[in-house]
């Protein structure tokens, strides 16, 4: 899946260090933020009676910081990264890939500031406003004509599957990103949609799903296809599946955004249709996470020794959990319960952090290695202990999640044989309480754990920096 030309290529690295060193900077402070709004519905105290740190603020910080900044910093570090090494070839522009770099990050600071003001669109995970729309669009666009243009000037014959995966991601991206941003400023800090009533509804959960298809997993699952090949030494098990997983996602997705929307407004068979193609959505989901489980076949010694080789492995185990968990859910008497209730908290964050933050250290760790050519981490034991505070955070954050979900769902729904409800709301709020603590305890480790990451990673990169420069001295000597 290489490029192999005669003469070595130079690649355009330097951007690809910055979008992974920036990835781990923001994975620690997206998810102390996770931790900070945990404690906050734990422990209302936490608000401060401030109003730039109450939850309604930070939850939007949060979520963006996660998706767009973590998981943003990622995509573009690895899809920069494969994007060179699979076609045997430079960036089409490399001024081009620092313009999205900065544009990025910009587009971050400005989040950090314009969500404690509270100023916001109110539609979750577009929530920034309009003039921020506007940049996110120019930098959005840059990067995809930069990797497509790369793909275009591949020294390979052949797409690899991660690059189908990106620019689907890509172009889906784009198109969503516009149509549901479109709205009417009335000042420089606020805008109202074009789109009313449902329809605004339906167009928002048309963009909720397809970022989380698009941009939580079409676009991770191009560093799945690159990175679990990679760090286990073995060929991806069938590259057919591959494209089959690409092509059923690519069509499948789109149809889901009626399951978050059942029993609403919205007509019925919407949401039938999102239930329906939600469940045919296992069969792909399944076939590509078995496709990565398989590549190790021949492998599984690895993981005893391999730490990197483990967060990938475990990414898949959770991808295909979440991917069987959502059609699940999506079905009506199902989503009846589940809706509404921390069920829902517990499949994101099982995604969120089962899913796409691991298969992200265990791209950013092999990364780390390569880019700063390096054979082992500053601390391999270090890579270790932060898995096993990624795996047992996560899954204390997803089991009090289920728990507390499921229980609220079932006290909501409780009547008595006077046909009145058994449990006042404020019950189930009591209720909750053990497992939001749990949920703030999981949450904590987690974030211990990405500190321990990025902890190792600049030793790593300082250690890497002072030997090149003693070698250069030695050579110069
Ligand atoms: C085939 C795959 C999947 C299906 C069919 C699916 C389905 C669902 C359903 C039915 C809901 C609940 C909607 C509601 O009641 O409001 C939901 C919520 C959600 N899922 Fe999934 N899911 C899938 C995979 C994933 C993965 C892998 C992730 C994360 C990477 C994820 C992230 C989310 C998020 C963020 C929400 C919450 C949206 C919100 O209300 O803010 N899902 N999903
Ligand atoms: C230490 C880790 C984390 C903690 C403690 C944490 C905590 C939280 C909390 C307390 C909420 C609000 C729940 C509510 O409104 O009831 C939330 C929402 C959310 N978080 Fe996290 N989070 C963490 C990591 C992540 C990561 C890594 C991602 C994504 C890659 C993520 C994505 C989301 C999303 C999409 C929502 C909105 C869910 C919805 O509306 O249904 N979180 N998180």
């Amino acid at each position: 899946m290489e490029g192999n030309s005669a003469t070595p290529v130079k690649y355009d690295m330097e951007v690809v260090r910055w979008f992974t060193i920036a990835a781990a900077i923001y994975a620690v402070v997206g998810t102390l933020v996770g931790v900070i709004i945990a404690a906050q519905l734990a422990f209302p105290l936490m608000n401060f009676d401030l109003e730039w740190l109450t939850f309604g603020r930070l939850r939007p910080l949060h979520t963006n910081a996660v998706i767009f900044a973590f998981g943003g910093c990622v995509l573009f570090a690895t899809g920069h990264y494969i994007v060179q090494r699979t076609g045997g070839t430079r960036l089409w522009s490399n001024k081009l890939a620092w313009f999205t770099f900065i544009g990025w990050n910009l587009i971050i600071v400005s989040a950090v500031v314009s969500f404690p003001m509270g100023w916001t669109q109110g539609k979750e995970y577009a929530e920034l406003e309009w003039p921020i729309d506007l940049a996110i669009a120019v930098v959005w666009l840059v990067y995809g004509f930069n990797y497509i243009m790369t793909v275009g000037i591949r020294k390979t014959s052949h797409i690899y599957v991660s690059n189908w995966f990106t620019m689907a991601m890509i172009v889906m991206i784009t198109y969503l990103h516009v149509f549901n941003s479109l709205a009417i400023p009335v000042s420089l800090t606020k805008s109202y949609s074009i789109y009313s009533g449902v329809q605004d509804a339906m167009v928002q959960w048309w963009y909720g799903h397809n970022a989380v298809g698009f941009f939580l997993t079409g676009g991770f699952l191009a560093i799945m296809y690159y990175f679990v090949p990679k760090q286990a030494g073995r060929p991806v098990f069938s590259y057919r599946l591959s494209v089959l997983h690409f092509w059923a996602l690519a069509f499948g997705y789109v149809w889901l955004g009626g399951h978050h929307l059942q029993y609403t407004a919205l007509p019925d068979w919407t949401g039938s249709l999102g239930a329906a193609v939600s469940l045919a959505m296992i069969i792909p989901s399944w076939g590509g996470a078995m496709n990565g489980m398989m590549t190790l076949s021949g492998a599984w010694d690895k993981l005893r020794t391999d730490y990197i080789l483990r967060f990938l492995v475990v990414s898949l185990a959770f991808y295909a959990m979440s991917t069987f968990e959502g059609p699940v859910m999506s079905i009506k008497t199902v989503n009846a319960l589940s809706h509404y209730t921390d069920w829902t908290i517990g499949h994101v964050h099982s995604g969120a952090l089962g899913w796409v933050a691991m298969v992200s250290f265990g791209a950013i760790y092999h990364l780390i290695k390569k880019l700063w050519g390096v054979d082992k981490m500053y601390s391999d034991s270090l890579v270790n202990v932060h898995f096993w505070l990624a795996t047992i955070g996560t899954v204390i954050y997803v089991v009090a999640m289920w728990v507390s979900g499921i229980m609220q769902g079932l006290m909501w729904r409780d009547y008595d044989e006077y046909g009145t409800l058994s449990y006042t709301f404020v019950e189930s709020v009591s209720a909750m309480h053990p497992y939001y603590v749990m949920r703030m305890i999981g949450g904590l480790i987690f974030n211990i754990g990405t500190v321990i990451a990025l902890f190792n990673i600049v030793m790593t990169v300082r250690t890497a920096a002072s030997l090149r420069s003693t070698n250069a001295v030695a050579a110069h000597a």
